[in-house]
């Protein structure tokens, strides 16, 4: 175990639902434990007290629809508790931030996903957060029909579980949009490999930021 303590980074993972974004999380701060830092673990939309009251509202079906600026904005509501309280004191601390989804699924889900234009929602982001992004970004990318076998079958779909596969299929284009931009940001990882393959590339990917 080495004994050098860098300075805290903030990774992101992405990716639409059954890719394996939770035992990647545990295995990224596993990596960067085991090399002497410390490390928090969260999620968006969550990580908070508030963060996650407003979590449950996102997920939970109402008999009343939901705007997809509601949408937009509950999250926001929710980023700026957990950037604020959370994330930004534990970089500040030296520690690492590990965080299932964050900004990237906005402009994924809400963009693509629903629809709103990406100049509101980075008009949005600038206001609320200015320039403040993850310093690495790994999107685990899948086909929705691979991903959505993974789901259990035998569990309750949240509301956006829910959604046509068509959802699924703008929102993975975002992403890999998304990534083209910024190749320094942001790491594609080919889901679709058995889990073992992927595990070796992330750690690889997580080494080389140390
Ligand atoms: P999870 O299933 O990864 O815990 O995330 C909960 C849901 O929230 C997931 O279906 C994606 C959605 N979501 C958005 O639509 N926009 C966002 O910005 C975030 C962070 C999550």
């Amino acid at each position: 175990m080495s004994t050098t303590v860098q300075k805290g980074k903030f990774i992101t993972i992405e990716g639409i639902e059954g890719v394996g974004k939770s035992s990647n999380v545990n295995l990224i701060a596993d990596l960067i434990q085991k090399a002497g830092n410390q490390v928090v673990v969260t999620r968006e939309p969550g990580g908070t007290p508030i963060a996650e009251a407003i979590r449950k509202v996102l997920l939970a079906e109402y008999d009343e629809e939901i705007f997809g600026q509601t949408e937009l904005l509950l999250l926001y509501a929710a980023r700026i508790q957990h950037v604020e309280h959370v994330i930004k004191p534990a970089l500040a601390e030296g520690k690492w931030v590990v965080c299932d989804r964050f900004v990237d699924a906005t402009y994924a889900y809400q963009g693509a996903g629903r629809g709103i234009p990406i100049e509101k929602i980075d008009s949005l982001h600038q206001w609320a957060l200015g320039d403040f992004v993850p310093d690495c970004t790994i999107i685990l990318d899948a086909s929705p029909e691979i991903a959505f076998e993974r789901i259990k079958k035998n569990r309750d779909l949240d509301r956006f579980e829910k959604e046509k596969i068509f959802f699924f299929q703008r929102i993975r284009q975002q992403y890999l949009q998304i990534a083209g931009r910024d190749k320094q940001r942001y790491r594609i990882v080919d889901a679709s490999r058995p889990l073992k393959d992927v595990q070796d590339i992330i750690r690889g990917i997580i080494v080389n930021i140390f």
